[in-house]
């Protein structure tokens, strides 16, 4: 997590273009196997699946995001919590790879986000049933006039289905791109910490063939 922070401190003195979001990263989840194993396979619920989402906060303990909990991903994860993060830097020519598991974040993190979010991107967590089929193009419009006047001067709480998650990392790599092609991998796997030493995170940092 110390080398992710200086590689995005670096990102963030660079100058970029406004468009351009830096904490964009690409979450990849897997389905779960269905049926039998004799039934023939369903890329679409049990392959792997990804998308972008925004990284909202980290810390030594990972990466966090917030999303809808009903989505096709929440259910995803609340099968199979094991996902991956890529995230492709190209203007210094740099990845990063993240695997782990995700939890969600705790009620408190989740409100303390909500509430500093604009209002029309609370209203649009409550309105938005994320990844359901939308027979009705007008309906979330009609849903949010609704919810203005619903939530007119008062404040918005945050809805139940709506939170972050936390992806706690078992491997990370780190990929700087070189002139010479021969670019650098390193890979850090977490080891299973030790009782008793004091701290409490042990890699194993291995260089990787390009
Ligand atoms: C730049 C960008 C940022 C996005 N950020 C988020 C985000 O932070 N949370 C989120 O739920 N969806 C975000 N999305 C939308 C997701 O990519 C995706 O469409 C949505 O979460 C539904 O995914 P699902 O149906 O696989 O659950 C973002 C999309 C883009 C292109």
């Amino acid at each position: 997590m110390d080398l992710f922070h200086d590689w995005f401190a670096q990102l963030k003195q660079m100058t970029l273009p406004d468009w351009f979001e830096l904490n964009a990263m690409t979450l990849s989840t897997v389905g779960v196997p269905q049926g039998a194993r004799n039934e023939p396979f369903s890329p679409h619920l049990e392959g792997p699946s990804s998308r972008v989402v925004l990284l909202k906060g980290m810390d030594k303990f990972g990466f966090i995001f917030f999303t809808n909990y009903d989505s096709a991903k929440a259910k995803q994860m609340a099968k199979q919590p094991a996902v991956a993060l890529h995230f492709y830097w190209p203007m210094c020519d740099r990845q990063v790879r993240v695997e782990g598991l995700a939890t969600k974040t705790s009620a408190e993190i989740s409100d303390a986000y909500f509430k500093a979010r604009p209002r029309s991107s609370q209203l649009g967590a409550i309105a938005s049933p994320q990844s359901d089929i939308v027979e009705d193009e007008n309906l979330l419009e009609r849903t949010i006039s609704e919810l203005e006047k619903k939530y007119e001067g008062a404040p918005i709480a945050r809805p139940s289905n709506w939170g972050g998650y936390q992806i706690t990392p078992s491997l990370m790599e780190f990929w700087q791109g070189k002139p010479s092609r021969l670019h650098d991998r390193f890979r850090y796997t977490k080891l299973d910490s030790d009782p008793n030493e004091t701290a409490a995170d042990r890699w194993k940092i291995d260089r990787l063939a390009p």
